[in-house]
């Protein structure tokens, strides 16, 4: 029997309903497989903990997660613990900081079967992968606040870009494009026009790397157009590297064009495997749909997916997309709500986990 330990964070809001789902379909997989062990360990960790405890994770909580292949996580962020970055600096982004996941990989994908937002465009026409920087730049949390509350008040929040950091999510980028079968193109995503030291930089390095990659065909957009081309000419894109926070708000806008932010899946790489990696959905605690059980819980079956594909079972993973793609593609299958549906969070479930087992 192969084992894998896993650390399940369900977090705040919706986290817990669609991570439900995800579990349920990692046992389906175990089923399925019949030499494969999952060894979950929950951690009750996120806003509730916060409130009851003044911490949103154990003293100990990095160290915990340490001692796992992978980590799943539903989503952070609660009302009642205001404002926001509590939450986040205190649960989600030191993981994916203490963890070196470094990659945000973020697929954007209109599957068949979810009508496409775009007029004339087709899943042909939007399948492509945003690689995240998730370390530094914007989010380096570097800064401080002086004169607070007066007129004089100055805020400042530093974007950090190292070589390092840069470099290596410029290759792992390019690695990417020369692994998928498209048009082994990469886009770097950039602001160099106005950000005349930081993206400056971005693009010089950029420029460095694609030298190795002579088989590569590059691009260099600006933020600004790369938000206007996902919409007018999505097909055009392959591979995209983007810098943490452009990253951050190209992906919603992805999961926009993907259908519905209810299918937007994720991973938090640690390509070199020193640290667990994470799998999460991007759509975050959801509030105004919380506790109904309506959430869709695709978004996390596919994170599901993407963790086996980088546990080592690529084959186990193909699988759950091909389940999750055989629902959705289904007319009669039930369709989660944010689809114009009306099954609950469970019965989406239920449906992706009857056809794998039905597809083993
Ligand atoms: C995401 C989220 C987070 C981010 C927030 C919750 C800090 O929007 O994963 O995309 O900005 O990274
Ligand atoms: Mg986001």
């Amino acid at each position: 029997m192969d084992r894998l330990d896993i650390a399940v964070v369900p977090g705040d809001g919706v986290g817990s309903e669609v991570m439900a789902e995800g579990l349920k379909a990692l046992h389906t997989v175990a089923r399925v497989h019949g030499g494969l062990e999952f060894h979950l360990r929950q951690f009750p960790w996120g806003c509730e903990h916060y409130l009851k405890t003044g911490r949103m994770m154990d003293e100990d909580g990095l160290a915990a997660l340490a001692d796992h292949q992978a980590i799943l996580l539903g989503a952070v962020g609660a009302p009642g613990v205001v404002p926001d970055h509590v939450s986040l600096w205190g649960l989600l982004l030191p993981i994916r900081k203490t963890f070196d996941q470094y990659v945000n990989l973020r697929p954007i994908k209109l599957l068949q079967g979810v009508p496409s937002r775009l007029v004339g465009k087709g899943p042909e026409d939007i399948d492509f992968v945003v690689v995240r920087e998730n370390t530094e730049g914007e989010y380096s949390g570097v800064g401080g606040r002086v004169h607070v509350g007066t007129p004089y008040e100055v805020a400042v929040q530093s974007n950090i870009f190292t070589r390092v950091g840069t470099e290596r999510i410029m290759r792992y980028a390019f690695d990417l494009a020369r692994a998928r079968d498209k048009s082994k193109s990469v886009v770097s995503v950039t602001k160099s026009n106005a950000c005349n030291y930081s993206m400056v930089f971005w693009d010089e390095v950029f420029r460095e790397v694609a030298r190795d990659y002579p088989d590569i065909e590059t691009h260099q957009v600006h933020v600004d157009a790369a938000s206007m081309y996902l919409i007018t000419k999505p097909e055009w894109f392959d591979v995209i590297v983007a810098t943490n926070l452009f990253g951050d708000i190209l992906t919603d806008e992805g999961a926009a064009i993907q259908g519905s932010i209810g299918l937007a899946a994720g991973a938090n790489l640690n390509p070199e495997r020193k640290y667990p990696s994470m799998f999460e959905p991007i759509h975050g605690s959801a509030p105004d749909i919380a506790g109904k059980g309506i959430a869709n819980p695709i978004a996390m079956i596919w994170s599901v997916a993407m963790m086996l594909d980088f546990v080592g079972y690529p084959e186990l993973g193909k699988l759950v997309m091909r389940a999750i793609e055989c629902t959705l593609g289904d007319h009669k299958a039930p369709r989660p709500i944010d689809l114009g549906g009306t099954a609950s969070t469970s019965q989406v479930g239920d449906a992706v986990c009857e056809r794998l087992s039905a597809l083993q």
